[in-house]
């Protein structure tokens, strides 16, 4: 999947912006494990960003998903998605597998801060995906973090929501919601769930992202490959576009993020072209072309 001094060659670089990688044949877990969980651990990208925003002129599949604009910030190096377990047995009736999921102080206490950093700097709202009903040990250690340093934080309204009443409460209302705060696991099911309540899978962007800036940061559609759409030129360019924009603003360049942005937002809201996936004719390159036509409008 990678070189093996792969993230040396690009550990020396401003930030990367990924393309999805995955091909029917080769195993999810295999193109994982073998590029991008080693690059989001390698370069200690503890953040996974996940912006959920309804624009004007998309087809949302709610029936009112006005004012829905929240962020999903999950923990990007640890919890569920663990290296540390193993399968004995093999093939025989007695068979058995062991996952160990992993809570250290240190990542729930830096994912949850940079939650609340966040939730300051937008409407103040904080939510924390929780299971300690039936999780005994490592969720009620998550939810003590959550609310030690939340507490000590003036104008953050913060409260906890078990994991499956939180899917619920996203799809009945999802415009409650600021910033959500979740474990590796729920944060990862969270934001596909979150991008679809935005229209399509197509549009999400992530960034994986190193706070102090020791590493390049990653920026990335959150959808695969789409295999079944492959070489047909319809692919919804958007999520890389919105993932490019995130990049910019981490590069210093805000001016030039809300440039993108804006060109996106009024290209959708005239209304007359998108790709298939958002109920459109347009291709690929025929939405790029508007978008970035209606970058100059923007910028003078
Ligand atoms: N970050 C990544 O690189 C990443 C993430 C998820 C899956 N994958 C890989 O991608 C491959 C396919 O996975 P999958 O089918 O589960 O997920 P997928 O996101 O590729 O596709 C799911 C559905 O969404 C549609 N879709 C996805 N992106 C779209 C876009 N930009 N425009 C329009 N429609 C879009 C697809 O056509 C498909 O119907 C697998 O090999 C998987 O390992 C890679």
């Amino acid at each position: 999947m990678m070189p093996a001094d792969g993230l040396d060659q690009i550990a020396g670089h401003d930030a990367i912006l990924l393309g999805a990688v995955g091909w029917p044949g080769v195993p999810d877990h295999v193109s994982l494990w073998g590029l991008l969980i080693p690059i989001r651990r390698g370069f200690r990208q503890y953040v996974n960003l996940r912006p959920i925003r309804v624009m004007d002129g998309l087809p949302g599949p709610l029936r009112d998903s006005s004012g829905v604009d929240f962020v999903v910030v999950r923990e990007n190096v640890e919890g569920e998605y663990s290296e540390i377990g193993g399968r004995i047995n093999r093939g025989f009736p007695d068979e058995m597998a062991v996952q160990e999921a992993v809570f250290t102080r240190v990542g729930v206490t830096r994912v949850v801060d940079y939650a609340l950093d966040l939730a300051a700097e937008r409407r103040g709202l904080l939510t924390s995906a929780t299971k300690s009903n039936g999780i005994v040990h490592t969720m009620p250690f998550w939810d003590e973090i959550v609310r030690e340093r939340a507490e000590a934080r003036d104008g953050i309204e913060w409260g906890q929501e078990h994991i499956d009443a939180l899917v619920a409460k996203l799809v009945l209302r999802p415009a409650d919601f600021d910033v959500i705060v979740a474990s590796n696991l729920f944060g990862d099911i969270l934001s596909d769930l979150a991008a679809a309540i935005a229209g399509s899978i197509g549009i999400a962007p992530a960034a994986n992202l190193n706070p102090e800036r020791d590493f390049p940061s990653m920026f990335e559609p959150v959808h695969g490959s789409a295999p079944d759409i492959a070489g047909r030129g319809i692919a919804n360019p958007l999520g890389s576009m919105w993932a490019a924009a995130m990049m910019l603003d981490h590069l210093g360049e805000p001016s030039a993020a809300r440039a993108l942005m804006t060109a996106i937002e009024d290209t959708l809201a005239t209304g007359t072209i998108r790709t298939p996936d958002l109920g459109g004719e347009a291709t690929t390159d025929q939405f790029a072309d508007a978008v970035i036509a209606a970058i100059p409008a923007v910028l003078t």
